[in-house]
Formats: structure tokens, sequence, C-alpha cells
């Protein structure tokens, strides 16, 4: 890569991005106050706590602690490197990322590279229009119904016949033929060079800033191979672009959906039809980063397939694929269509407005998930449905916590029969998990007793609330035992203010921790103060169940349970699939 980025220029860059407008681009926020709030991405709760501050350009979850600028929500949320987020949020705004010492000092500059596929992107363009053999291609593309406008839109080409059109062009000097190698645009077996692409219709693979990274070739007939696509090069990775996003970007404001297709001609003729989303892998599965990528720019994926075994076996696939990426507010959906068909030819076929149904009436991933799984057991048995949880558990886990993860779960507990499923895969059937349904270390008690304390510190009267929850108090830690006396010496002593609160600990060990946390930031508008309390304090109670469960969980998985264990398990699962 090339030199450090200048600390000025991200000052300059977090300056001119609105950390609000970026995180309401991927969930949305709620104003509350001056602040804007939603339900953390970063942890699982109901009410919410993550809040984002335009005054401050901050987030911040007191519910988990996630706290960051913009760079920080792209580093954690899309899960990018520091460089690659700020390169994100330059090309946001239509910035450069300037670096130190200029672009040679470390890496090489990939500047040429662009700029020689574009010239041969311009080439074969021209080559579509002019070359005197272009009337076979116009012809082929004729015949595929593709129309003028669509193939400009997308820079369709022409790679004429013949060995070194390509090289005549671009590669005339040195400099100009190495850079032709370094992009894949030539072959050189045995030492000989020539054009890697001939007589083949060129299609630009472009990244989300629209600059041509490689190309798919298709030949005109029915020769193998049908396509031949760039090599990987140091500005193309296959298994991350996606053919049509930045056509998709430019023709829509906003994505509200993006259709995953197989192939080139099935995004180009989807865009022709008025169905500007689709975009394609490149004869790949579908993969994590493709995820990332989709996931990025939009909520809602539909991945689309034939309806053959293959498109079957190919969507199971993506369906595990996107599992780990399935945070709360994104959906993916699967389309199967019917046999023998893809989109290209479907569309032709029976039109935009069918067409659209059918990626409406998508199935839902869960749906899929669950029917694909109660496939391959017969939950009438009692066995089938104990296999049914062992084969979905790893599926399960693999989702990232939250109400969708729940929402799964409680649908997967009904079908299996809520109280064999934990007694009956972990101590008996399955083989140890890779990792449990519900893991068993202790998710941050602490956090959130420490977090009713700052709220009682902060604002007293909440301690003078009806009917506040009381099972916390069976948690025999400092902590909870804290949080009672404050509690108390309050209900005593309505009028205390915050200072006056803290100062009754004046000289003892727990004072300074008070004082720390009456002055800590909660971003709590004051109508939320009161729900933020009780949610608190239940929260330690479901944490407190959770505990219970875990231990029973670990202990049946060694030994028989005891009849009284056996009742409380099940009242605990119980419990636990009625809060959720
Ligand atoms: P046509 O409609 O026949 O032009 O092709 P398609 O766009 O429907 O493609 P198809 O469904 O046959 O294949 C899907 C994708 O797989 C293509 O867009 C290519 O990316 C890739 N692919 C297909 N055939 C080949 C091949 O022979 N070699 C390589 N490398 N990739 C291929
Ligand atoms: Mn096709």
């Amino acid at each position: 890569m090339a030199g450090k980025i200048p600390a000025q220029f991200i000052d300059e860059l977090l300056d001119r991005v609105d950390i609000v407008d970026l995180i309401n681009g991927r969930i949305q926020l709620k104003k509350a106050g001056r602040d804007y709030q939603a339900c953390c991405p970063f942890h699982d709760e109901k009410t919410p706590s993550f809040t984002v501050s335009r005054e401050k350009q901050f987030y911040h979850c007191f519910g988990c602690g996630a706290h960051g600028t913009a760079i920080g929500f792209l580093m954690e949320y899309d899960n990018m490197g520091f460089v690659d987020a700020i390169e994100e949020l330059a090309s946001q705004q239509g910035l450069e990322v300037p670096r130190e010492g200029g672009q040679h000092s470390s890496g090489p500059d990939l500047r040429p590279l662009f700029k020689t596929l574009e010239q041969s992107a311009s080439f074969y363009a021209q080559q579509l229009r002019n070359h005197t053999q272009a009337h076979k291609a116009v012809e082929y593309l004729k015949a595929r119904g593709l129309s003028g406008e669509i193939a400009a839109e997308f820079g369709i080409g022409y790679a004429p016949p013949g060995w070194d059109n390509l090289i005549k062009q671009l590669g005339t000097d040195k400099e100009g033929l190495q850079h032709l190698r370094v992009t894949g645009m030539i072959s050189e077996p045995e030492g000989k060079c020539y054009d890697r692409f001939r007589d083949r219709i060129m299609f630009p693979i472009r990244d989300r800033r629209g600059r041509t990274i490689a190309f798919g070739g298709r030949i005109l007939g029915d020769d193998k191979p049908k396509y031949l696509n760039s090599p990987e090069t140091p500005v193309f990775h296959k298994g991350r672009e996606l053919y049509g996003l930045f056509e998709a970007h430019q023709a829509l404001r906003k994505i509200q959906q993006l259709l995953v297709v197989e192939g080139y001609m099935d995004v180009v003729a989807l865009a022709q039809f008025g169905i500007r989303f689709a975009v394609a892998t490149l004869g790949t599965a579908t993969t994590g980063e493709h995820m990332q990528q989709l996931f990025k720019v939009t909520h809602k994926v539909i991945f689309c397939f034939d309806g053959d075994r293959a498109g079957a076996e190919a969507g199971w696939k993506a369906l595990k694929t996107a599992l780990p990426h399935m945070r709360d507010g994104r959906e993916a959906k699967f389309l199967f269509l019917p046999d023998g068909e893809d989109p290209d030819t479907l569309i032709r076929k029976e039109g935009t407005e069918a067409f659209s149904r059918r990626i409406e009436n998508a199935t839902p991933l869960s749906s899929f998930m669950f029917d694909h799984l109660s496939k391959e057991v017969d939950i009438s048995e009692p066995g089938g449905r104990a296999r049914l949880a062992e084969l979905a558990k790893p599926l399960m886990s693999s989702l990232p916590k939250g109400i969708f993860r729940d929402i799964l779960q409680q649908q997967l507990n009904e079908m299996v029969g809520l109280d064999t499923m934990h007694i009956m895969t972990d101590a008996h059937q399955a083989p140890a998990p890779k990792r449990p349904v519900t893991p068993p270390k202790r998710e941050k008690p602490i956090p959130l007793v420490r977090r009713a304390i700052t709220l009682l510190v902060q604002h007293p009267q909440l301690a003078l609330i009806q009917n506040l929850p009381e099972k916390w108090r069976e948690l025999d830690s400092t902590g909870t035992n804290l949080l009672g006396k404050l509690l108390e010496l309050v209900q005593n002593h309505p009028n205390l203010k915050s200072a006056q609160l803290v100062e009754r600990w004046h000289g003892t060990e727990e004072y300074r921790h008070l004082s720390k946390l009456s002055a800590t930031e909660l971003f709590i508008p004051e109508q939320g103060l009161e729900g933020e309390f009780r949610d608190t304090l239940m929260a330690i109670e479901q944490q407190i169940r959770t505990d219970e469960l875990n231990k029973l969980v670990e202990k049946a998985k060694n030994e028989k349970l005891e009849d009284q264990e056996k009742n409380r398990l099940n009242q605990l699962l119980m419990e636990n699939s009625g809060q959720k």
C-alpha cells in the first residue's frame, strides 16, 4: 500500500462526514431529543441504548459500551480495516485519500493499471462500432435482444478477432506492455504474448467507484469456453466484486434491495427491463466478502437461482454463507426460477411485472432454512425432531445475536418441542457442538449492574418508581448490594439530589466509583429514563436466569439431571423463549 494517511486529512474527512447520515443508511435511527437512537447493532437488546450524536459526531451504546466515530463505525459494522474505512468515507465525499511522501513511498501505484483498463474498455467499445467485423457482434447482441442504450450504459464492447489488436493499441512500449500484463489483458504462454480476449463480446467489470477493474468476455457462438474472465490482478479480486453494482448505484439514488443473479447477461437484461438492482457474482459462488459488499449498500438481498438441482444446492450454500451476516434489520430472500430458465430468458418471456412479482414472493431465509432441514428428517418422530435440532444448531449459532436469531430459535423450538431441545441434543444425541446455542460465558453482568447504578446515581428519583422489578436482588454481589442500598436510601430520603447521594458514601471504597459514575454521560433523554431503568433491572434478572440455564445445560451434557433440575430447566427455557 501507499504511504501513511495524514492526520490532517482524517480530521478534515470527519468534519465533512455526518455520522448520523452514515449510520442512518445502515440502521434506522429515530430522533430522540438532540440525538438519534436505535437498538444497538453490536449487542442484543430490545430497547434502544445506541445513541448517535450529530453534535459530537460520535456513536455510543450505554448497553455494551461500543463507542466511536464514523470511521470506527465502518470498521465495526462493515468489518472494514482502518484504511478501507477512510477510503470508503473519502469516496463518498468525492475525495482522494492523500498519502504522506506521495504515492510511491511504499507499495505500487495502481493508477496506471486503472488507466490501462479504462483505455481497453474504450477500445473495445469503439471496436463494436467500427471494426470491419463488428456487424457479427452487433447482430449477436441484437439477436439476444439487447438495446443499444443498455449496451452503451454497461460499456459493452467487442474484442475483434486477431492476436494483437489491443497490444498494438496499448502495448507498443515496454511500460504499456507491462501494464497490459499486470492487468491480465494479455496471455503469455511460452514467452509469446498475445491478446487474452479475441473475438468476444466484452463486459467491463467496474468497482463501486465506476473504475474498470476487469473484463468478462463472451464468445459469439457456442464454442468453449463460453465466458473468459480476467484473472486475479492487483485491482481485481473475483470473490469480492459484483458485476452491475456500480450501474445499479448510477441508476438508483437509494438501493432498497439487491437481486443477486448468476450471469452478466442476466444483469444487463434485467436492467433493460427496468429491474435496475441486479448484480452478478463472477462465475463463483457467493462469498462472505460478497455478503459484506451487498449489505454495505442495502438491507435486503434476494438471491436468485435456477430451479434445477444445482440451483437448489447453490441456494443452500448461499444461505449458509449469508447467516453470519444476518444482523437485525437485514433481510435475505431466495428466489428459485422454473427449471431451464434464467433471469434473462424469463424476463424476456414473461415481462417485468410478472418477474417483479416473483421477486416480491421470494422465500424468506427462515422458511427456506426450515423447509430444507425438515425435508431431511421426519419431524413426526421424536428422534427426527432431535435430529432437526442437531442439524439446525450450527446454522443457528452462526447467526449474529439479535432479535432475528431469537425468532428463528423460537420457531425451531416450536418445531422441535421446547422441553426436549437442550437435553436431548446436548446430553445424549449430538456430538459436542462447536458453539452452544446459548454461549455459556457470563455476559456482562457487571456492566448491567453498573448501568443501573449509574442511572440511579444520576437520577435518584428513579428509586421512587412504583413496582420496580425485585428479582435481581437474588444475585448476591457487591454491585447488586450497592444498588439495593442506594434504592433504599433514596426511598427513605426522597429529596436527595445526585451529589448528595454520592456524598453519603464519602470515605468508603465505593465513593470513587460512584462519583465517577455520576459523571459519565448516558445520552438518555429524560422521557426514556424510567423505561431504561426498568429494562436494565429486568436485563439483570434475565442474566441471572441465563446463567442458571447455562449451568443446567452444561450439567445435562455430562450427567443426568434430578427431576427437580429438569423441571427448573424446562421452566427456564419457557421463560427464556417467552421473554424474547
Ligand atoms: P449466456 O446467457 O449463455 O450468455 O450466459 P449467462 O450469463 O446466462 O451465464 P451462465 O448462467 O451460463 O453462467 C453464469 C456465469 O458463470 C457467467 O456470467 C460467467 O460469469 C460464468 N461462466 C459461465 N460459463 C463460463 C465459462 O465457460 N468460463 C468461465 N470462467 N466462467 C463462466
Ligand atoms: Mn443466460
